[in-house]
C-alpha cells in the first residue's frame, strides 16, 4: 500500500528543472525516482508538463507537474491495494485520459511509475532488475554504448551528427567493457588535444570538437581505440552512431556540413561509412517523418547493420508494431519517458523482442543520478544500453550500477 507521494522540483544535468518523486510505503520505508528529459525529442513522444511561466526558469518550471503528483495522483493511489506495477500504471493512464499523458504530465506520471516499480521490488525483497524481469526472459548485462563525441543539439559545435558511441562488444565482461570505454575515452582526449581541438564536453559527457565531417570523427575514434590497445570492430570495440537526423532534416533535405542531401544520398553515405569504419549500429539515420527513406535504408543496410529507431518509434508499442509491419528499422531505442510508464515501456520491448528485433535501453540528454535504466536493461536481457560518456556523474551512475549488479551475481554479458 502506498502511504504517500511527494514530488519536488529539482535540477537535471543541464541545469533545467525536473522532478524527484519520493514514494512512502505504509511501513515507513521510502523509494525515489528522478525524471529524465530529452532535447532532441520525437514529435510523437509523451508530453512533459512545463509551467510556461516566463518568470521562472524561462517557462521550464515543473511546479504544476509536481502539484499533480502531490495532489491528484497522491489522492488516487494512496490507501489502495495494487497487485503489481501494471495495476498502478493502468490507474495512472486511465486517470490522465489523454493519449500523450499531457494532462497530468508524462514527467509526473513516469516519476510515479518508476518509484512504484521500486516500491514493489522493495516489498518483494528483490533487486529492481529481478522484479522487472518479464517471465521467461533471462537477465543479461548489456553492452554499454559510450557516447564519446557530441554534436547536434547536445553541443555548441558545428558537428551535425549528435552522437558517436564506442561499444566494447567483444569485451569479456561488463566491468572490462567499462574499462575499455574509459581507456578509449582517455586516448581520444589526448588525440583531440594533440590535434589542437578543444576537449570541453557536451550534454552527454562526450567531447565537442569543432569538426565538420562525421567521417573525420570516425577516423579519430578508430585511432583512439587502437591507441588504447583494443581492436576496432565487433570482436573488440565497435562504433555506433546516432545522427538524430530529424534535427538536421529541413524541407525534405538533410543538411550535413555544407551539403544538402536526399534520403538516398544519406543511405549511400552511411553505406560508405559502414564499409570504411567499424560502425555496427546507426540510430535515427533518417528523420522521423521519412518512412519511405527508412524502408529503403532498412532494405539496403539492414542485413549488415543494426538500424535503431528512436524519434521514429518513441518507445510506443503501436508504432513499433507499425514499423515491424512496414519493415522500417530493425531495432528500437527504449526510453521510459517517451511513453510515460514502466508497463508500456516493457510492452514496447516485448513487441520488438517477439519479432526478433534488438533493443537498446537509453538515458536522455537531461538526466539525474537515477539508475533505473541500468536495471531495466539487465531485466529485459536486451543486451544493449546507452547512457553517455564514461564521465559525468549522472552518466557514470548508470555504468557503476551495472558494475554493482555484475559483482553481486553471475549474469552473462553481451549482445543477445
Ligand atoms: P535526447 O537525445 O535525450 O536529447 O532526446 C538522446 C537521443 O536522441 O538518443
Ligand atoms: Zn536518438
Amino acid at each position: 500500500t502506498i502511504a504517500g507521494l511527494k514530488a519536488v522540483e529539482v535540477l537535471d544535468s543541464r541545469g533545467r528543472p525536473t522532478l524527484a518523486v519520493t514514494l512512502r510505503l505504509a511501513d515507513g520505508r521510502t523509494v525515489r525516482a528522478g525524471v529524465p528529459s530529452g532535447a532532441s525529442t520525437g514529435s510523437r513522444e509523451a508530453v512533459e508538463l512545463r509551467d510556461g511561466d516566463p518568470h521562472r526558469y524561462s517557462g521550464q518550471g515543473v511546479l504544476r507537474a509536481a502539484g499533480n503528483v502531490n495532489g491528484e495522483i497522491q489522492d488516487l493511489l494512496t490507501g489502495r491495494h495494487f497487485a503489481d506495477i501494471a495495476a498502478v500504471d493502468r490507474t495512472l493512464i486511465e486517470a490522465d485520459a489523454t493519449s500523450t499523458k499531457a494532462r497530468l504530465g508524462a514527467n509526473a506520471v513516469v516519476g510515479v511509475s518508476m518509484a512504484a516499480a521500486r516500491a514493489f521490488a522493495l516489498l518483494a525483497d528483490q533487486p529492481l532488475w529481478r522484479y522487472l524481469a518479464p517471465a521467461g526472459i533471462a537477465a543479461r548485462l548489456p553492452v554499454p554504448h559510450f557516447n564519446v563525441v557530441n554534436g547536434g543539439v547536445h553541443a555548441p559545435n558545428r558537428l551535425d551528427f549528435q552522437e558517436f558511441m564506442i561499444a566494447p562488444v567483444g569485451a569479456p565482461s561488463l566491468s572490462e567493457a567499462v574499462r575499455a570505454g574509459a581507456e578509449v575515452y582517455t586516448a581520444l582526449r589526448r588525440r583531440l588535444s594533440d590535434k589542437g581541438y578543444a576537449t570541453g564536453l557536451g550534454d552527454e559527457g562526450g567531447f565537442a570538437p569543432e569538426i565538420d565531417a562525421p567521417e573525420d570523427v570516425l577516423g579519430l575514434l578508430v585511432d583512439a581505440i587502437t591507441e588504447a590497445g583494443y581492436r576496432p570492430g565487433r570482436d573488440g570495440v565497435a562504433i555506433a552512431l546516432d545522427p538524430a537526423a530529424s534535427e538536421f532534416c529541413r524541407d525534405g533535405l538533410y543538411h550535413v556540413a555544407t551539403e544538402k542531401l536526399t534520403s538516398d544520398d544519406m543511405i549511400d553515405r552511411y553505406e560508405a561509412m559502414v564499409r570504411r569504419y567499424p560502425v555496427w549500429s546507426i540510430e535515427d539515420g533518417l528523420a522521423e517523418g521519412d518512412w519511405d527513406g527508412w524502408i529503403r535504408l532498412t532494405e539496403r543496410l539492414g542485413p549488415r547493420v543494426q538500424l535503431v529507431g528512436d524519434d521514429l518509434l518513441v518507445t510506443n508499442p503501436a508504432i513499433v508494431a507499425e514499423a515491424l509491419d512496414r519493415h522500417a528499422a530493425n531495432a528500437a531505442l527504449i526510453k521510459l519517458n517517451q511513453i510515460g510508464t514502466v508497463t508500456e515501456t516493457l510492452e514496447a520491448m516485448r513487441v520488438g523482442r517477439e519479432a526478433g528485433w534488438a533493443q537498446m535501453v537509453s538515458h536522455r540528454s537531461g538526466e539525474t543520478e537515477d539508475t533505473f535504466i541500468a536495471d531495466l536493461a539487465v531485466a529485459t536481457g536486451c543486451g544493449q544500453i546507452k547512457t553517455g560518456a564514461p564521465a559525468r556523474g549522472e552518466r557514470v551512475a548508470k555504468y557503476n550500477r551495472l558494475i554493482e549488479i555484475e559483482a553481486a551475481g553471475s549474469l552473462p554479458y553481451g549482445l543477445t
